[in-house]
């Protein structure tokens, strides 16, 4: 029973060698066009899974409005970064400025009245207290995200335990 199935795999392993020499060349070649004409955009020449360019902006998918939720999403399990329920593309995180914490900073929160930041933000990982917030919370977004009113693709049959 082992024996085709190795065979199948040489095979394809010698279909894949030796097909491998052209399309890197190519890759290549096209890699270092994109870079000679458009160095700042990476994401030129990228189509989504639905054939659309990343960029297209007639992708209706990319344009559904971000869903504002009075009170905030249910979490689905304790510890979850709680989702982010309302617009976030006018705020920006980098380095000089962090747009959340204009509402979400100890502060700030009740002039914005907003939730702060959790506690949990203005510890380094040994546990210790930071003066603001520790930089390994700083960028927001790695763990909070908006939500958009798409339909999702895919019935999900998931059930928590
Ligand atoms: C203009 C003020 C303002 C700014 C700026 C702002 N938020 Fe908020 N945020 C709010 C308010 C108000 C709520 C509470 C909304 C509610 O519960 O109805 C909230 C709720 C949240 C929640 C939900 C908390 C929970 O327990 O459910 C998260 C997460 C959050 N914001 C993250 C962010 C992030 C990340 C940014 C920056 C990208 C940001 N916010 C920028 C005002 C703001
Ligand atoms: C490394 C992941 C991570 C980052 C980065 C992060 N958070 Fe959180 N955040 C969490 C988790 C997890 C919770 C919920 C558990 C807790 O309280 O720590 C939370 C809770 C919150 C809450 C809810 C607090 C409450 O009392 O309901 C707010 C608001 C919030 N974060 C805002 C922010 C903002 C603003 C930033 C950026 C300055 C940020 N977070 C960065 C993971 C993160």
């Amino acid at each position: 029973m082992k024996k085709p199935i190795l065979t199948l795999l040489v095979g394809a392993a010698a279909l894949i060698t030796a097909n491998l020499g052209p399309a890197l060349g190519q890759a290549l070649a096209q890699s270092s066009s994109l870079s000679s004409t458009q160095p700042a955009n990476a994401s030129v020449g990228v189509a989504s899974l639905r054939g659309h360019a990343v960029t297209d902006a007639s992708d209706e998918t990319l344009n559904k409005p971000t869903l504002a939720v009075p009170g905030g999403f249910q979490v689905s399990w304790e510890e979850q970064p709680p989702m982010i329920p309302h617009p976030i593309d006018k705020y920006s995180i980098n380095l000089r400025q962090n747009g959340c914490l204009k509402c979400h900073s100890p502060a700030t929160y009740e002039a914005a009245k907003a939730p702060a930041v959790a506690s949990s933000h203005f510890l380094d990982r040994d546990g210790n207290r930071t003066n603001g917030i520790a930089p390994r919370r700083y960028f927001c977004t790695q763990c909070h995200a908006p939500q958009a009113g798409a339909m999702p693709l895919v019935e999900n049959v998931f059930q928590g335990r």
